[in-house]
Protein backbone atom coordinates (compact mmCIF):
# COMPACT_ATOMS: atom_id res chain seq x y z
CA UNK A 1 0.00 0.00 0.00
CA UNK A 2 1.74 3.57 -1.13
CA UNK A 3 -0.34 6.70 0.10
CA UNK A 4 0.02 9.87 -0.88
CA UNK A 5 -1.40 12.24 1.94
CA UNK A 6 -2.20 15.55 0.85
CA UNK A 7 -3.28 19.00 2.93
CA UNK A 8 -4.61 22.03 0.89
CA UNK A 9 -6.64 25.03 0.65
CA UNK A 10 -5.88 26.83 3.78
CA UNK A 11 -2.12 28.03 4.63
CA UNK A 12 0.51 25.44 4.67
CA UNK A 13 0.09 22.85 1.82
CA UNK A 14 1.96 20.26 2.07
CA UNK A 15 2.50 16.07 0.41
CA UNK A 16 3.44 13.24 2.24
CA UNK A 17 4.08 9.59 0.98
CA UNK A 18 4.04 6.33 2.86
CA UNK A 19 4.88 2.73 1.68
CA UNK A 20 4.27 -0.01 3.82
CA UNK A 21 4.83 2.07 7.43
CA UNK A 22 7.84 3.46 6.25
CA UNK A 23 7.91 7.59 5.66
CA UNK A 24 9.44 7.66 1.83
CA UNK A 25 8.85 12.05 1.51
CA UNK A 26 7.45 14.55 3.12
CA UNK A 27 7.55 18.13 2.24
CA UNK A 28 6.20 21.53 2.12
CA UNK A 29 4.83 23.23 -1.16
CA UNK A 30 6.09 27.24 0.07
CA UNK A 31 9.62 25.67 -0.66
CA UNK A 32 8.87 24.29 -4.16
CA UNK A 33 6.67 27.52 -5.27
CA UNK A 34 8.37 30.33 -3.14
CA UNK A 35 5.05 31.28 -1.76
CA UNK A 36 5.11 31.49 2.07
CA UNK A 37 2.46 29.46 3.89
CA UNK A 38 0.88 28.30 -0.26
CA UNK A 39 -2.23 27.45 0.05
CA UNK A 40 -2.06 24.87 -2.80
CA UNK A 41 0.63 22.28 -4.06
CA UNK A 42 2.48 22.48 -7.42
CA UNK A 43 3.65 19.83 -10.40
CA UNK A 44 7.37 20.36 -8.61
CA UNK A 45 6.80 19.46 -5.08
CA UNK A 46 4.28 16.49 -6.43
CA UNK A 47 6.71 15.64 -9.03
CA UNK A 48 9.88 14.99 -6.36
CA UNK A 49 7.39 12.88 -3.93
CA UNK A 50 6.99 10.81 -7.02
CA UNK A 51 10.05 10.16 -7.76
CA UNK A 52 10.16 8.32 -4.79
CA UNK A 53 7.48 5.65 -5.57
CA UNK A 54 3.63 5.71 -7.64
CA UNK A 55 1.01 5.40 -5.33
CA UNK A 56 -1.47 3.16 -4.81
CA UNK A 57 -4.14 5.29 -2.59
CA UNK A 58 -4.51 8.82 -1.62
CA UNK A 59 -5.37 10.18 1.64
CA UNK A 60 -6.41 14.19 2.04
CA UNK A 61 -6.87 15.84 5.99
CA UNK A 62 -9.76 17.14 5.55
CA UNK A 63 -13.49 16.47 4.73
CA UNK A 64 -14.33 18.90 2.29
CA UNK A 65 -18.17 19.29 2.09
CA UNK A 66 -18.04 19.54 5.96
CA UNK A 67 -15.71 22.64 5.50
CA UNK A 68 -17.98 24.08 3.04
CA UNK A 69 -20.58 24.03 5.24
CA UNK A 70 -19.01 25.57 8.21
CA UNK A 71 -17.22 28.53 5.42
CA UNK A 72 -20.96 28.98 4.41
CA UNK A 73 -22.85 28.88 7.50
CA UNK A 74 -20.57 30.70 9.84
CA UNK A 75 -17.84 32.41 7.88
CA UNK A 76 -13.84 31.86 8.25
CA UNK A 77 -11.24 32.18 5.80
CA UNK A 78 -9.92 29.08 3.77
CA UNK A 79 -10.79 27.53 0.30
CA UNK A 80 -12.63 23.85 0.59
CA UNK A 81 -12.09 22.16 -3.07
CA UNK A 82 -8.59 20.01 -3.30
CA UNK A 83 -6.85 19.76 -6.60
CA UNK A 84 -6.20 15.83 -6.49
CA UNK A 85 -3.64 15.65 -8.47
CA UNK A 86 -3.45 12.05 -9.72
CA UNK A 87 -6.76 9.89 -10.66
CA UNK A 88 -7.00 7.69 -7.46
CA UNK A 89 -9.58 6.86 -5.39
CA UNK A 90 -9.66 9.51 -2.18
CA UNK A 91 -10.47 8.63 1.16
CA UNK A 92 -11.16 11.95 3.41
CA UNK A 93 -10.57 12.48 6.92
CA UNK A 94 -11.59 14.97 9.07
CA UNK A 95 -9.18 17.73 9.69
CA UNK A 96 -8.89 17.10 13.37
CA UNK A 97 -8.56 13.48 13.22
CA UNK A 98 -6.03 14.14 10.41
CA UNK A 99 -3.93 15.56 12.86
CA UNK A 100 -4.61 12.78 15.82
CA UNK A 101 -3.39 10.71 13.54
CA UNK A 102 -0.21 12.18 12.73
CA UNK A 103 0.90 12.26 16.19
CA UNK A 104 -0.08 8.96 17.41
CA UNK A 105 0.89 6.94 14.58
CA UNK A 106 4.70 8.85 14.57
CA UNK A 107 4.34 8.48 18.44
CA UNK A 108 6.27 5.33 20.55
CA UNK A 109 3.28 5.02 22.49
CA UNK A 110 0.56 2.53 22.40
CA UNK A 111 -1.89 3.60 25.31
CA UNK A 112 -1.86 7.51 25.18
CA UNK A 113 -4.11 10.56 25.29
CA UNK A 114 -4.12 12.92 21.75
CA UNK A 115 -4.60 16.62 22.62
CA UNK A 116 -5.59 18.30 19.17
CA UNK A 117 -5.84 22.62 19.37
CA UNK A 118 -5.64 24.36 16.43
CA UNK A 119 -7.44 27.80 15.02
CA UNK A 120 -10.37 25.18 13.20
CA UNK A 121 -10.36 22.46 11.66
CA UNK A 122 -13.93 21.86 9.56
CA UNK A 123 -15.78 22.85 12.75
CA UNK A 124 -13.66 21.55 15.68
CA UNK A 125 -11.14 23.42 17.38
CA UNK A 126 -9.74 21.81 20.53
CA UNK A 127 -10.39 17.84 20.77
CA UNK A 128 -9.21 15.31 23.20
CA UNK A 129 -8.61 11.51 21.77
CA UNK A 130 -7.07 8.28 23.60
CA UNK A 131 -4.92 5.95 21.27
CA UNK A 132 -4.97 2.72 22.16
CA UNK A 133 -3.05 -0.12 19.83
CA UNK A 134 -4.04 0.51 16.42
CA UNK A 135 -7.25 2.69 17.42
CA UNK A 136 -7.83 6.39 17.89
CA UNK A 137 -11.20 7.56 19.87
CA UNK A 138 -12.56 10.78 20.14
CA UNK A 139 -13.38 11.06 23.83
CA UNK A 140 -14.04 14.92 23.78
CA UNK A 141 -14.81 18.22 21.22
CA UNK A 142 -14.90 21.81 21.48
CA UNK A 143 -16.48 23.76 18.57
CA UNK A 144 -15.78 27.16 16.58
CA UNK A 145 -15.81 29.87 17.19
CA UNK A 146 -14.41 28.96 20.70
CA UNK A 147 -10.79 28.43 20.19
CA UNK A 148 -7.33 28.53 21.52
CA UNK A 149 -5.43 28.83 18.25
CA UNK A 150 -7.80 31.87 17.20
CA UNK A 151 -7.47 33.80 20.30
CA UNK A 152 -3.74 34.11 19.81
CA UNK A 153 -3.97 34.62 16.29
CA UNK A 154 -6.68 37.53 16.77
CA UNK A 155 -4.06 39.09 19.65
CA UNK A 156 -1.24 38.22 16.90
CA UNK A 157 -2.86 40.53 14.25
CA UNK A 158 -3.52 43.26 16.84
CA UNK A 159 -0.24 43.87 17.05
CA UNK A 160 0.36 44.33 13.55
CA UNK A 161 1.68 40.87 12.24
CA UNK A 162 0.49 38.25 9.97
CA UNK A 163 -2.21 35.92 11.95
CA UNK A 164 -1.51 32.26 10.77
CA UNK A 165 2.06 32.98 10.21
CA UNK A 166 4.20 35.43 12.70
CA UNK A 167 2.70 33.97 15.92
CA UNK A 168 6.07 32.47 16.66
CA UNK A 169 7.57 36.32 16.50
CA UNK A 170 4.40 37.10 18.72
CA UNK A 171 5.27 34.40 21.55
CA UNK A 172 8.55 35.95 21.41
CA UNK A 173 7.84 39.56 21.83
CA UNK A 174 6.26 38.23 25.45
CA UNK A 175 9.55 38.02 26.64
CA UNK A 176 9.72 41.52 26.18
CA UNK A 177 6.76 42.69 28.27
CA UNK A 178 4.78 43.26 31.58
CA UNK A 179 1.98 40.55 31.69
CA UNK A 180 0.26 41.76 34.54
CA UNK A 181 -0.45 45.02 32.87
CA UNK A 182 -3.25 43.55 30.11
CA UNK A 183 -3.37 39.99 32.34
CA UNK A 184 -6.95 40.81 33.25
CA UNK A 185 -8.21 42.55 29.96
CA UNK A 186 -6.85 39.68 28.16
CA UNK A 187 -8.26 37.06 30.51
CA UNK A 188 -11.43 38.62 29.96
CA UNK A 189 -11.36 37.62 26.07
CA UNK A 190 -10.82 33.47 27.39
CA UNK A 191 -12.27 32.97 30.84
CA UNK A 192 -12.43 29.58 30.79
CA UNK A 193 -11.46 27.20 28.09
CA UNK A 194 -14.60 26.55 26.75
CA UNK A 195 -15.86 30.42 26.84
CA UNK A 196 -14.32 33.53 25.05
CA UNK A 197 -15.52 37.25 24.49
CA UNK A 198 -16.56 36.44 21.24
CA UNK A 199 -15.73 35.17 17.06
CA UNK A 200 -12.13 36.18 17.29
CA UNK A 201 -11.98 35.50 13.74
CA UNK A 202 -13.34 38.63 12.60
CA UNK A 203 -10.59 40.32 14.76
CA UNK A 204 -10.26 42.52 18.05
CA UNK A 205 -12.65 45.52 17.21
CA UNK A 206 -12.58 46.85 21.33
CA UNK A 207 -9.01 47.48 22.08
CA UNK A 208 -8.10 50.97 21.12
CA UNK A 209 -4.91 52.56 19.98
CA UNK A 210 -2.06 50.39 20.74
CA UNK A 211 1.73 51.72 21.63
CA UNK A 212 4.29 49.84 20.87
CA UNK A 213 5.57 48.76 23.94
CA UNK A 214 2.14 47.56 24.34
CA UNK A 215 2.35 45.52 21.75
CA UNK A 216 5.56 43.27 23.53
CA UNK A 217 2.99 44.01 27.15
CA UNK A 218 0.04 42.52 25.31
CA UNK A 219 1.90 39.48 24.34
CA UNK A 220 3.31 38.73 27.31
CA UNK A 221 -0.44 38.54 28.80
CA UNK A 222 -1.67 36.39 25.87
CA UNK A 223 1.10 34.44 26.73
CA UNK A 224 0.07 34.00 29.93
CA UNK A 225 -3.83 33.26 29.29
CA UNK A 226 -2.58 30.78 26.64
CA UNK A 227 -0.83 29.33 29.42
CA UNK A 228 -3.12 29.14 31.94
CA UNK A 229 -6.48 27.50 30.24
CA UNK A 230 -3.93 25.08 28.28
CA UNK A 231 -2.72 23.87 31.45
CA UNK A 232 -6.66 23.69 32.47
CA UNK A 233 -7.21 21.83 29.40
CA UNK A 234 -4.44 19.13 29.60
CA UNK A 235 -5.38 18.44 33.21
CA UNK A 236 -8.72 18.14 31.87
CA UNK A 237 -7.57 15.35 29.29
CA UNK A 238 -5.57 13.74 31.57
CA UNK A 239 -8.65 13.09 34.32
CA UNK A 240 -11.19 12.05 31.72
CA UNK A 241 -8.74 9.84 30.17
CA UNK A 242 -6.54 8.93 32.52
CA UNK A 243 -3.98 8.48 30.46
CA UNK A 244 0.04 9.43 31.52
CA UNK A 245 1.44 9.82 28.26
CA UNK A 246 0.68 13.04 25.82
CA UNK A 247 0.82 13.60 22.44
CA UNK A 248 -0.24 16.82 21.48
CA UNK A 249 -0.58 18.11 18.04
CA UNK A 250 -2.15 21.05 15.83
CA UNK A 251 -1.12 24.12 15.49
CA UNK A 252 -0.73 25.51 19.40
CA UNK A 253 2.10 22.63 20.10
CA UNK A 254 4.21 24.96 18.30
CA UNK A 255 4.17 27.15 21.13
CA UNK A 256 7.80 26.12 22.47
CA UNK A 257 7.10 28.12 25.86
CA UNK A 258 3.90 26.71 26.91
CA UNK A 259 5.43 23.35 25.52
CA UNK A 260 7.35 22.94 28.70
CA UNK A 261 4.79 22.88 31.04
CA UNK A 262 3.46 19.74 29.42
CA UNK A 263 5.96 17.74 31.50
CA UNK A 264 5.04 18.82 34.72
CA UNK A 265 1.49 16.53 33.68
CA UNK A 266 2.55 13.65 31.90
CA UNK A 267 4.90 11.18 32.26
CA UNK A 268 6.36 11.44 28.29
CA UNK A 269 4.77 14.08 25.76
CA UNK A 270 5.11 13.52 21.97
CA UNK A 271 4.76 16.19 19.69
CA UNK A 272 5.80 15.13 15.96
CA UNK A 273 7.70 17.84 14.84
CA UNK A 274 5.40 19.12 12.46
CA UNK A 275 1.94 19.58 14.85
CA UNK A 276 0.42 22.36 12.44
CA UNK A 277 -1.11 21.76 9.23
CA UNK A 278 1.52 21.36 6.93
CA UNK A 279 1.83 17.78 9.09
CA UNK A 280 -1.70 16.44 7.73
CA UNK A 281 -0.67 15.27 4.70
CA UNK A 282 1.67 12.60 6.84
CA UNK A 283 -1.60 12.22 9.26
CA UNK A 284 -4.36 11.58 6.83
CA UNK A 285 -1.62 9.04 5.22
CA UNK A 286 -0.78 6.75 8.31
CA UNK A 287 -4.72 7.51 9.06
CA UNK A 288 -5.67 5.48 5.87
CA UNK A 289 -3.02 3.33 6.99
CA UNK A 290 -4.80 2.89 10.40
CA UNK A 291 -1.22 1.57 12.26
CA UNK A 292 1.82 2.92 13.60
CA UNK A 293 4.47 3.83 11.17
CA UNK A 294 8.33 4.21 11.51
CA UNK A 295 9.28 7.46 12.68
CA UNK A 296 13.41 7.92 11.97
CA UNK A 297 13.77 11.11 11.25
CA UNK A 298 12.33 14.70 9.97
CA UNK A 299 14.75 14.76 7.22
CA UNK A 300 11.81 13.77 4.69
CA UNK A 301 12.05 16.73 2.12
CA UNK A 302 13.76 17.79 -1.03
CA UNK A 303 17.42 15.71 -1.37
CA UNK A 304 20.30 17.74 -2.24
CA UNK A 305 22.61 14.84 -1.55
CA UNK A 306 26.60 15.47 -0.79
CA UNK A 307 28.21 14.29 2.69
CA UNK A 308 27.59 16.89 5.40
CA UNK A 309 30.65 19.10 4.95
CA UNK A 310 31.81 19.02 8.40
CA UNK A 311 35.51 20.01 8.16
CA UNK A 312 34.20 23.16 6.45
CA UNK A 313 31.79 23.87 8.74
CA UNK A 314 34.31 23.63 11.60
CA UNK A 315 36.85 25.86 9.61
CA UNK A 316 34.58 28.89 8.44
CA UNK A 317 32.99 29.08 11.95
CA UNK A 318 36.52 29.93 13.39
CA UNK A 319 37.33 31.96 11.12
CA UNK A 320 34.05 33.81 10.33
CA UNK A 321 31.99 32.95 13.56
CA UNK A 322 28.93 32.42 11.22
CA UNK A 323 28.23 30.25 8.34
CA UNK A 324 25.60 28.56 6.15
CA UNK A 325 25.28 25.28 5.41
CA UNK A 326 22.61 23.19 2.95
CA UNK A 327 22.76 19.35 2.71
CA UNK A 328 21.10 16.12 2.37
CA UNK A 329 17.20 16.14 2.84
CA UNK A 330 15.51 19.26 3.88
CA UNK A 331 13.38 18.89 7.04
CA UNK A 332 9.71 18.22 7.59
CA UNK A 333 9.07 21.05 10.41
CA UNK A 334 9.24 24.91 10.33
CA UNK A 335 12.42 24.33 12.37
CA UNK A 336 15.97 24.13 10.49
CA UNK A 337 17.51 21.30 12.40
CA UNK A 338 20.73 21.27 10.15
CA UNK A 339 20.61 20.64 6.63
CA UNK A 340 18.87 24.06 5.87
CA UNK A 341 20.62 25.70 8.87
CA UNK A 342 22.99 28.85 9.65
CA UNK A 343 25.43 28.07 12.53
CA UNK A 344 26.81 30.14 14.43
CA UNK A 345 29.29 30.89 17.46
CA UNK A 346 27.08 31.00 20.51
CA UNK A 347 29.67 32.89 22.87
CA UNK A 348 30.09 35.97 21.15
CA UNK A 349 27.27 38.92 22.14
CA UNK A 350 27.55 40.57 18.61
CA UNK A 351 26.86 37.29 17.00
CA UNK A 352 22.50 37.70 17.33
CA UNK A 353 22.77 41.09 15.64
CA UNK A 354 25.37 39.58 13.16
CA UNK A 355 22.79 37.28 12.11
CA UNK A 356 19.89 39.25 12.51
CA UNK A 357 21.03 41.85 9.62
CA UNK A 358 21.82 38.51 7.20
CA UNK A 359 18.36 37.27 7.84
CA UNK A 360 16.94 40.61 7.62
CA UNK A 361 14.61 40.18 10.90
CA UNK A 362 13.73 42.03 13.56
CA UNK A 363 16.43 43.15 15.94
CA UNK A 364 14.68 41.72 19.04
CA UNK A 365 14.41 38.52 17.48
CA UNK A 366 15.80 35.12 19.99
CA UNK A 367 17.85 32.40 18.22
CA UNK A 368 18.05 28.82 19.15
CA UNK A 369 21.09 26.50 20.31
CA UNK A 370 21.67 22.99 19.28
CA UNK A 371 23.66 20.76 21.96
CA UNK A 372 25.38 17.93 22.23
CA UNK A 373 22.59 15.60 23.93
CA UNK A 374 25.00 14.27 26.00
CA UNK A 375 25.79 17.84 27.71
CA UNK A 376 22.14 19.24 27.54
CA UNK A 377 21.30 19.21 31.20
CA UNK A 378 24.55 20.84 32.06
CA UNK A 379 23.50 24.37 29.91
CA UNK A 380 19.93 23.64 30.12
CA UNK A 381 17.40 23.53 33.02
CA UNK A 382 15.83 20.34 30.91
CA UNK A 383 15.22 16.50 32.35
CA UNK A 384 13.98 15.56 29.04
CA UNK A 385 15.48 15.57 25.07
CA UNK A 386 14.15 18.24 22.73
CA UNK A 387 15.54 16.53 19.38
CA UNK A 388 13.46 18.96 17.32
CA UNK A 389 13.35 22.49 18.81
CA UNK A 390 9.98 22.17 20.62
CA UNK A 391 10.88 23.17 24.04
CA UNK A 392 11.97 26.47 25.74
CA UNK A 393 13.80 25.91 28.96
CA UNK A 394 16.41 28.17 31.16
CA UNK A 395 19.99 28.56 30.29
CA UNK A 396 22.29 27.26 33.06
CA UNK A 397 25.08 29.50 31.70
CA UNK A 398 24.14 32.19 30.00
CA UNK A 399 27.05 34.39 30.04
CA UNK A 400 28.97 31.73 28.07
CA UNK A 401 26.72 31.60 25.40
CA UNK A 402 24.93 35.01 25.50
CA UNK A 403 23.81 35.05 21.63
CA UNK A 404 21.15 31.77 22.44
CA UNK A 405 19.56 33.19 25.65
CA UNK A 406 16.24 34.95 24.97
CA UNK A 407 15.58 37.63 27.42
CA UNK A 408 13.58 36.19 29.85
CA UNK A 409 16.71 33.35 30.28
CA UNK A 410 15.38 30.95 27.96
CA UNK A 411 16.42 29.06 24.93
CA UNK A 412 14.36 27.33 22.64
CA UNK A 413 17.06 24.20 22.41
CA UNK A 414 17.48 21.75 19.71
CA UNK A 415 19.60 18.43 21.34
CA UNK A 416 21.34 16.14 19.24
CA UNK A 417 22.93 12.95 19.25
CA UNK A 418 24.89 10.51 16.73
CA UNK A 419 21.60 8.42 15.51
CA UNK A 420 19.66 11.66 14.57
CA UNK A 421 22.38 13.35 12.46
CA UNK A 422 26.02 11.92 12.48
CA UNK A 423 27.09 15.01 10.31
CA UNK A 424 25.42 17.65 12.95
CA UNK A 425 27.02 15.81 15.84
CA UNK A 426 30.00 15.46 14.17
CA UNK A 427 30.29 19.30 14.03
CA UNK A 428 29.35 19.83 17.37
CA UNK A 429 31.65 16.98 19.04
CA UNK A 430 34.81 18.55 16.70
CA UNK A 431 33.59 22.49 18.28
CA UNK A 432 33.14 21.26 21.44
CA UNK A 433 36.68 19.83 21.14
CA UNK A 434 37.65 23.29 20.49
CA UNK A 435 35.97 25.78 22.60
CA UNK A 436 34.71 23.93 25.16
CA UNK A 437 31.64 24.60 24.60
CA UNK A 438 28.95 22.18 23.22
CA UNK A 439 26.89 24.57 22.03
CA UNK A 440 26.68 26.27 18.00
CA UNK A 441 23.41 28.85 17.52
CA UNK A 442 21.45 27.21 15.24
CA UNK A 443 18.68 29.33 12.62
CA UNK A 444 16.70 28.54 9.52
CA UNK A 445 18.74 29.41 6.11
CA UNK A 446 15.83 31.88 4.72
CA UNK A 447 15.70 35.44 4.94
CA UNK A 448 12.62 36.77 6.90
CA UNK A 449 9.22 36.05 5.60
CA UNK A 450 10.43 33.64 2.48
CA UNK A 451 10.60 29.77 3.07
CA UNK A 452 13.43 28.23 3.87
CA UNK A 453 16.02 27.47 1.04
CA UNK A 454 15.41 24.06 -0.78
CA UNK A 455 16.99 23.23 -3.73
CA UNK A 456 20.24 23.87 -5.81
CA UNK A 457 18.95 26.75 -7.83
CA UNK A 458 17.74 28.06 -4.50
CA UNK A 459 21.31 28.03 -3.12
CA UNK A 460 22.89 29.50 -6.23
CA UNK A 461 20.37 32.52 -6.42
CA UNK A 462 21.37 32.99 -2.45
CA UNK A 463 24.69 33.15 -2.88
CA UNK A 464 24.67 35.46 -5.82
CA UNK A 465 22.23 37.91 -4.25
CA UNK A 466 23.69 37.89 -0.93
CA UNK A 467 27.57 37.20 -1.64
CA UNK A 468 27.25 34.71 1.16
CA UNK A 469 28.62 31.09 0.85
CA UNK A 470 26.20 28.03 1.71
CA UNK A 471 28.66 24.77 2.15
CA UNK A 472 26.36 21.69 0.48
FE1 LIG B 1 -5.28 22.37 12.05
Amino acid sequence: MIILGINETSHDASVSLIKDGQILFAGHAERYSKQKNDWYNNDKIIIDALSYAIPTHIAYYEKPQLKRSRLILKGGAGDWKPKIPISLPVKYFKHHYSHAAAGYYTSSFNDAVIVVLDSIGEYNTSTIWVGEGNKIKLKYKQNYPVSFGLFYSAFTQLVGLKPNEEEYIFMGMAAYGDANKYYNKVRDYFPEHNKQKYNFHKGITDWGWVTEQDKFDIAAAVQKVYELRLMEFMKMARTITGKTELVFMGGCALNCSANTMLWDIFDDVWIMPNPGDAGSSLGAAAALYGKHIEWKTPYLGHNLGGEYPINEIITNLIRDKVVAVASGRAEYGPRALGNRSILADPRDPDIKDKVNLIKQREMFRPFAPVVLEEYADKWFDMDFDSPYMQYAVKCLQPEKIPSVVHKDGTSRVQTINKNQHPGLYGVLSNWHALTGVPVLLNTSLNIKGQPLLNDKLDIEKWQKQYNFPILS
